[in-house]
């Protein structure tokens, strides 16, 4: 595939940033490699600050390689040659199994010059965060890896434009990453067949509370919310009255049980004050 037909992949199939901001995925690619620049950079937002959240600790101990591969196809279809993840320090297993991964990737020249003998060449280097949740931010982390406080910008210019060095940066959360090689393999009509028609493919959310079967659980987008409380997590502990669900961390927001009803979707989840995160 040229770097165009990956990026009509990636907007055919409807992938929304999964990092809070449901930003559609494709458009992003496609804004960063139209800016024109000399250098620009890919990052992985691994910085998971939510209370409770550990949907990316999990796919970054248990399978590395599919967000090194995101990465390196998010680099070859926006034209950069560097990247960085940023990982929270107080993930240590998370980043043993990255350095591991991209050690083997180079071996096999997965990543490093020339790959495949191929004109492309891209680099993965891992940034570890100091444990402040706002590093979770897109431009305060860039300012983070760039060795300054962690303090959020004014947008624009967004970071597509002008990011890390100021640079035209491409900046995704681990599980929108992780969602790329599958579509790439599969097409993006393929992803697009999951979900409803504002929110495609599958979310993986942490049940932290107090459900009788807590832990990871993966959905298609429209399944309810009601659904993933009752009959994946097996309804409240002692079976008491289930009162509202926390989703979206610090900067989301309480969903009632009487609207607990709606799909998982971007749009009606919004609607709620909630954030998809
Ligand atoms: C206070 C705050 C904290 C954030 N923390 C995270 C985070 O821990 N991980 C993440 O992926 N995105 C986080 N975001 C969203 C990022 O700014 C950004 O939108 C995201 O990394 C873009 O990737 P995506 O398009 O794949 O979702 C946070 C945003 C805010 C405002």
């Amino acid at each position: 595939m040229t770097p165009d037909e990956v990026i009509d992949n990636i907007i055919k199939s409807g992938l929304k940033g999964r990092g809070g901001g449901g930003f559609p995925t494709g458009l992003k690619w496609k804004f960063t490699k139209g800016a024109d620049a000399d250098k620009k950079y890919i990052i992985c937002n691994a910085d998971e600050g939510d209370p409770g959240a550990f949907m990316d600790r999990s796919v970054l101990e248990g399978d590395p390689n599919a967000v090194l591969e995101g990465m390196i196809i998010a680099g070859y279809a926006i034209g950069s040659d560097s990247a960085y993840i940023y990982c929270r320090a107080e993930y240590p297993k998370a980043i043993a199994r990255l350095r591991q991964a991209i050690a083997q990737a180079k071996k096999k020249n997965f990543l490093g010059d020339n790959i495949f003998g191929t004109n492309f060449t891209f680099n993965i280097k891992i940034k570890e965060g100091a444990g402040a949740f706002v590093c979770g931010e897109e431009t305060a982390l860039i300012a983070s890896i760039e060795g300054k406080r962690g303090m959020p910008k004014f947008r624009p210019p967004f970071p597509a434009q002008s990011g890390l060095w100021g640079k035209p940066t491409n900046i995704n959360n681990v599980e929108t990453l992780a969602n790329v090689p599958w579509i790439i393999l599969n097409g993006g009509d393929a992803y697009a067949a999951y979900g409803t028609d504002d929110s495609k493919g599958t979310k993986v959310f942490a049940m932290a509370g107090k459900v009788k079967r807590t832990g990871l659980v993966e959905v298609p987008m429209g399944c309810s919310i009601n659904e993933v409380i009752f009959d994946i997590c097996d309804g409240i502990v002692d079976d008491k009255k289930f009162k509202a669900v926390q989703m979206g961390g610090p900067s989301g927001g309480c969903i009632t049980a009487d609207q607990c009803d709606i799909k998982i979707d971007y749009k009606e989840i919004n609607k709620t004050g909630a954030i998809m995160g």
